[in-house]
């Protein structure tokens, strides 16, 4: 049962309850505990990143060859200037010392709302009441899929999926259920295999576009598709647009908000941290029918009491969000280019499935070899830190374990083309493993 007598604790560890899991357990448990600890966290994934980061602890830097990571979906660079000096001035200003509103600053939010216009189409029907700031993006998705499912219902998430939003399900006590993609579609996932997958449990479907970990970007037609499928179905369609100011040339991510029964259906969730470039600040927003905003403030409330005040109130500044439009077109530009260099410089075995967003998706050439051996080699011995498709949702049906994520947003041009030398070497330094002449 994981219960010891008292007086009599046990040590409990993560992966002696799932053995049939990933050994992704960083922090086993050895320390005894008289208490048992909750399932949904033993069955629930340690933190992957930090897992690449461990490898990459045995690789010894020169001036020569620095380590090279391209794992996390960090921004490469602070935030503009502009945004640095509110967010300075802000962390003194007497109103960022105390609590908000659990929905946000109303400055912001309405802000937002005149962005998301920008973006999606002046005409969009979109209100200050659809609008709630959370702790980042992550805290949007935990508190819109709480809002929608209790433990034993079930959300479809395309595999390969973002692992922080399997984990939250996991965590729930909600069953991922998987729908499966392949590189040969550019792991854009079928409205008809999802179809399949509905049932009395489903709650709801969340999609990510720009996608991460493989970067395929969902045409807006599609996204409108899933819509009417979730709404024939009575169940909510998420998407986190996280990466969405990324799509170059720009276009409107999806065509949801024209729609005047959008409310009915569908939950926008959306992150500063990459556009804005603060992930260390942790703002992210949902956007929804106002009345399930009301229901989502319950989970907000008790998750985050408000968000952080300080970034709020200097994005929520007159101007500031429009004032950023530049900077963040021209980063995406930026980005974009890199994707390019990264394309025409990687070695021709390794096959690129799907690119954009922050990530490009690849197929390494090794031989029977997985992708969490491939990752670990080139971080430990190549000074390349790159994420394993196997972080994420390999176990639960990625069709071959050879996929390995970059994410090219991390790193400058140069940083590119060290990259791609090294991973060029390691085809050789590798010799006790097999190349293929084909992908
Ligand atoms: C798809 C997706 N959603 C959410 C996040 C996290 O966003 P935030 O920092 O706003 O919580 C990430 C970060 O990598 C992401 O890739």
């Amino acid at each position: 049962m994981g219960f010891g007598a008292w007086g009599c604790p046990i040590a409990i560890s993560a992966s002696s309850h799932q053995p049939h899991r990933l050994q992704l357990n960083l922090y086993p448990m050895s320390l005894p505990t008289a208490f048992r600890l909750s399932r949904s966290v033993l069955s629930t994934i340690s933190p992957p990143i930090s897992q690449a980061h461990k490898w990459a602890l045995s690789y010894i830097p020169t001036e020569k060859r620095p380590l090279l990571d391209m794992s996390q979906g960090v921004p490469g660079t602070p935030p503009h200037e502009s945004l640095q000096n509110a967010i300075q001035t802000a962390s003194t200003t007497r109103s960022s010392f105390g609590y908000g509103p659990a929905e946000g600053e109303a400055h912001l939010r309405s802000a937002l709302v005149e962005e998301m216009k920008e973006i999606y189409g002046v005409d969009v029907d979109l209100k200050v009441e659809d609008i709630a700031v959370t702790v980042g993006c992550n805290m949007a998705f935990v508190a819109s899929v709480m809002s929608l499912a209790d433990a034993g219902d079930e959300v479809i998430l395309p595999i390969p999926w973002y692992f922080h939003h399997q984990m939250t399900l996991s965590l729930l006590g909600i069953k991922t259920v998987p729908l499966r993609t392949r590189a040969e579609d550019g792991f854009i996932p079928s409205i008809e295999a999802c179809k399949a997958l509905i049932t009395p449990k489903t709650r709801a479907i969340a999609l990510v576009s720009p996608n991460n970990p493989t970067g395929a970007t969902y045409p807006p037609s599609l996204v409108t598709s899933f819509a009417s499928l979730a709404s024939s179905n009575n169940i909510a369609l998420i998407v986190d647009e996280t990466y969405r100011d990324f799509i170059i040339p720009k276009s409107p991510p999806q065509l949801l908000f024209s729609s005047p029964t959008w409310r009915s259906t569908f939950i926008h969730l959306y992150s500063f941290s990459k556009s804005y470039r603060i992930p260390g600040h942790r703002i992210g927003c949902i956007a929804a029918n106002p009345s399930l905003i009301t229901q989502i403030i319950k989970i907000l409330d008790t998750l985050q009491i408000c968000p952080p005040k300080t970034p709020q109130i200097a994005l929520g500044q007159p101007g500031m969000l429009q004032g950023m439009r530049e900077d963040i077109y021209d980063t995406a530009v930026r980005v974009a280019k890199r994707h390019q260099l990264f394309r025409e410089t990687l070695s021709w075995r390794w096959h690129i499935a799907s690119q954009g967003g922050y990530y490009a998706f690849v197929r390494h050439p090794f031989r029977d070899i997985g992708s969490t051996e491939v990752c670990k080699r080139l971080a430990e011995e190549m000074g390349v830190v790159v994420l394993p498709g196997a972080f994420f949702g390999h176990e639960a049906g990625v069709e071959d374990d050879r996929w390995i994520r970059f994410s090219v947003a991390n790193v400058g041009d140069e940083d590119v083309i060290q990259v791609c030398e090294r991973i060029r070497e390691s085809e050789e330094a590798f010799d006790d493993w097999v190349v293929r002449d084909c992908h």
